[in-house]
């Protein structure tokens, strides 16, 4: 790997509540991170990014911090994230923190105290607090979590939290808000972590005046629309003035953008030279299953990058999507097109993000019973929406009953036939998800840091090149004869199903596979 490993990282997202529990009261911990870490470096990823684990009344699983530069109890301590970063470097693997600068807790002290103040004080202008119109909220900005953006406070004024209301917006325009947050990157740092994923890096610069967004249908963390509270250009002074603490540190650590934003153009905004290193792809998360969505997605996302000298980042899934083994359709269909997803994605050049258990082929748990469900969003839609739980539901380990290894206890119920996919039901089976991931992974670090060309294919199938290795993959849901590009290195499907002929291959229907060589190769 060059010094500039985040290029080509592959980065595996640990979300800590739900990961493996090492105390036994049924939530994923850092100690519990930390006896995974050899898991984690035989599947050989290169980095590890661990969602918040910070002091947080748990509004939002995390993403409402108390105090950033404590853990919060439930998680752990301070000496087991220092330990935990030191594991990880032993064996090589980087640490990637999350950062929330769009909104604290409204537990945080600075709410606390904004709250106690008048209307007008320094307090309050760290926050966004306004007063209303006409008898209501100041504009007609709605949460994305559901409902108004705007909580009423007891003097009258309001207060603007794009989330929950336990989680209120800061005023990014208070030389105190970006003194503070400089200061708790150099705290981490500091500890060594080799970078942050900056939490809804598009939000913390709202428009002049917080004019109203005059659409309906505001309300989706997955929009992609305009928006004047989100993907304002003044945000990028702020990551301007991060950069240049993250290069005032030895080795190269890097900031991750969390943004939402129209396109891949708007995107690379954030990926200039003297801002930030990596912005996830999802676009890439929202492509349909089909070669004609997959090759504009792949062909925009490198486009764009390529202006500003950055590598592309390729996300299937996350802590806030549906699981794409469910997305891609559920069943032995979503679980196929998973298999060829994973080997189109770690063909491609730049950065691959994995989440915990998607290397276990863990699908999206859609029934989980409602008084489980967790997610702000299940309140907040008045119980329209069942939000984000399922795609968190603790991960299987081994044996064959829940909570199959994760803990004493898990705090959400996972399904009893994720028996067979835990990683130790994987680990020896060669034709399991968690081989096609670790084979893929293996493989991935001999292709060329960057460079693709497309080959010729009939119309459902995508054909690229990478150095010595050339990728196929059959979107429909039919066999398709191609000429034969080599010889198999590795492939979504049992290698018996390719029928590979002297000059050509009968793909089956919706897989991957790599080759290597030519045809006689
Ligand atoms: C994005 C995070 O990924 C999500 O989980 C969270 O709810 C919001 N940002 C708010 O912090
Ligand atoms: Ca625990």
């Amino acid at each position: 790997m060059s010094n500039e490993w985040w290029r080509t990282a592959a980065i595996y997202q640990v979300y800590v509540r739900s990961f493996a529990d090492a105390n036994g009261d049924g939530i994923g911990d850092l100690p519990g991170v930390r006896s995974k870490l050899g898991y984690l470096a035989e599947l050989g990823v290169d980095a590890v990014w661990l969602t918040p684990f910070y002091t947080s009344p748990m509004a939002d699983g995390g993403y409402d911090v108390a105090d950033y530069r404590d853990v919060d109890p439930v998680f752990g301590t301070l000496s087991d994230a220092e330990a935990l970063i030191t594991e990880a470097h032993d064996r090589k693997l980087k640490v990637i923190v999350d950062i929330v600068p769009n909104h604290t807790s409204s537990q945080h002290p600075w709410f606390v105290e904004a709250l106690a103040a008048e209307p007008g004080s320094p307090a309050r202008d760290r926050y966004l607090f306004r007063d209303g119109r006409d008898g209501g909220p100041p504009n007609d900005w709605e949460s994305i979590f559901g409902g108004p953006a705007w909580t009423q406070v007891g003097d009258g004024q309001w207060y603007l939290h794009l989330f929950d209301p336990g989680q209120p917006d800061l005023n990014w325009e208070n030389p105190e808000v970006r003194a503070e947050f400089e200061s708790i990157l150099r705290f981490w740092l500091d500890r060594g972590v080799d970078g942050f994923r900056i939490d809804v890096a598009h939000g913390m610069v709202k428009a002049d005046g917080l004019p109203d967004a005059a659409c309906s249908d505001q309300a989706s963390l997955l929009t992609s629309r305009a928006l004047p509270y989100f993907d304002q250009d003044g945000v990028h002074e702020i990551y301007r003035a991060w950069r240049k603490i993250l290069d005032s540190y030895p080795g190269e650590r890097i900031g991750v953008a969390e943004a939402w934003v129209p396109n891949a153009e708007r995107l690379a905004r954030y990926l200039r030279p003297d801002e930030l290193h990596q912005a996830f792809n999802f676009h890439y998360v929202e492509a349909d299953w089909s070669a004609t969505a997959f090759r504009q997605v792949i062909d925009d996302s490198l486009a764009a990058v390529a202006g500003v000298n950055a590598p592309s980042t390729w996300v299937l899934s996350n802590h806030d999507v549906q699981r794409h083994v469910t997305r891609y359709g559920g069943g032995e269909q979503g679980m196929r097109r998973a298999r060829a997803a994973a080997l189109l994605t770690m063909a491609l050049p730049g950065s691959v993000y994995v989440y915990q258990g998607e290397e276990l082929g863990l699908e999206e748990i859609t029934d989980l019973p409602e008084e489980v469900l967790a997610d702000p969003m299940w309140e907040r839609s008045g119980h329209t929406e069942r939000g984000r739980d399922g795609c968190r539901v603790p991960l299987p380990w081994s044996g064959s009953e829940p909570p199959f290894g994760f803990g004493a206890s898990s705090w959400l119920p996972q399904p009893q036939h994720w028996a067979n996919l835990t990683a130790e039901a994987q680990r020896d089976d060669p034709d399991s998800m968690l081989a096609l991931y670790r084979e893929a992974l293996r493989r991935r670090r001999e292709l060329p840091a960057e460079g693709l060309e497309w080959l010729a294919a009939p119309e459902d199938v995508l054909a690229l090149r990478r150095g010595a290795v050339t990728c196929t993959v059959n979107f429909s849901a039919a066999p398709v004869t191609i000429a034969r590009p080599g010889s198999v290195e590795l492939a979504s499907c049992p290698v018996a199903d390719l029928g590979v002929d002297e000059d050509t291959v009968t793909l089956p229907p919706e897989s991957a596979v790599w080759w290597s060589g030519d045809r006689d190769g």
